[in-house]
């Protein structure tokens, strides 16, 4: 069994769907150990809780500076020793030195077509507006290793979704997220935990 962290900032719904994934077995090789939040009243907390796993707030303004967060974010994960952290719409940007320990066990979900709408400033709802503001007629959804940099990472999975007459950021993101992040999020775990994803240099081989 893949041991899984999910970590979390908000409302959740990547984290619902790798839950419901696993719950009606469309992930066979995976478990979620634990929940961490960057924030106390993220929703995903909630859903966590609903589903029996436990969570945990980590959260940079408890945290006297920098440098303590990121012992408590260190902490919180290797307690449970994983070999899988998703960052589903998880808001901080983690520490070098963690990024380098946990080496393409670290995955992350982003609401567009990499490289296109990412990078520092990147997430969120912004990311649809900007893809609207551009006049894109096709977008979609990333999920991709974590590496140095922001949304840089090697490639593992891409879905497109295309934009309709009308689409208001809102009725975009939506769209995004249930066509393409909830279905390559957890696809991408399976993948994974099958052994089937390898990395060489900035490209991922899905065998
Ligand atoms: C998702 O759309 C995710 O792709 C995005 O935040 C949202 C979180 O929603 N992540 C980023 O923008 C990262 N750059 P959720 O809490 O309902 O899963």
């Amino acid at each position: 069994m893949l041991k899984t962290v999910v970590c979390v900032s908000g409302g959740g719904t990547n984290l619902q769907a790798l839950i419901d994934a696993i719950g009606d077995g469309t992930v066979k090789g995976a478990q979620i150990v634990r929940v961490i939040s960057s924030s106390h009243s993220a929703f995903a907390l909630e859903r966590a809780e609903k589903a029996g796993i436990e969570a945990v707030t980590v959260s940079p303004s408890d945290s006297p500076d920098r440098k303590t967060f990121e012992e408590r974010l260190d902490k919180a994960v290797s307690e449970v020793c994983p070999d899988l952290i998703v960052l589903a719409g998880y808001l901080v940007v983690l520490p070098e030195g963690f990024v380098r320990k946990y080496s393409n066990r670290i995955i992350n979900i982003h609401p567009s077509l990499i490289p296109s709408f990412c990078g520092k400033g990147f997430y969120g709802l912004k990311v649809h507006e900007e893809a609207l503001k551009r006049g894109v007629r096709i977008t979609g959804a990333t999920v991709h290793f974590v590496d140095s940099g922001t949304d840089t990472g090697p490639i593992i999975l891409q879905k497109a979704v295309a934009v309709q007459e009308g689409d208001t950021p809102e009725i975009l993101q939506k769209r995004v997220m249930k066509e393409a992040e909830h279905v390559i999020l957890p696809r991408a775990v399976e993948l994974i935990a099958e052994g089937r994803v390898a990395v060489e240099g900035r490209r991922v081989t899905v065998r």
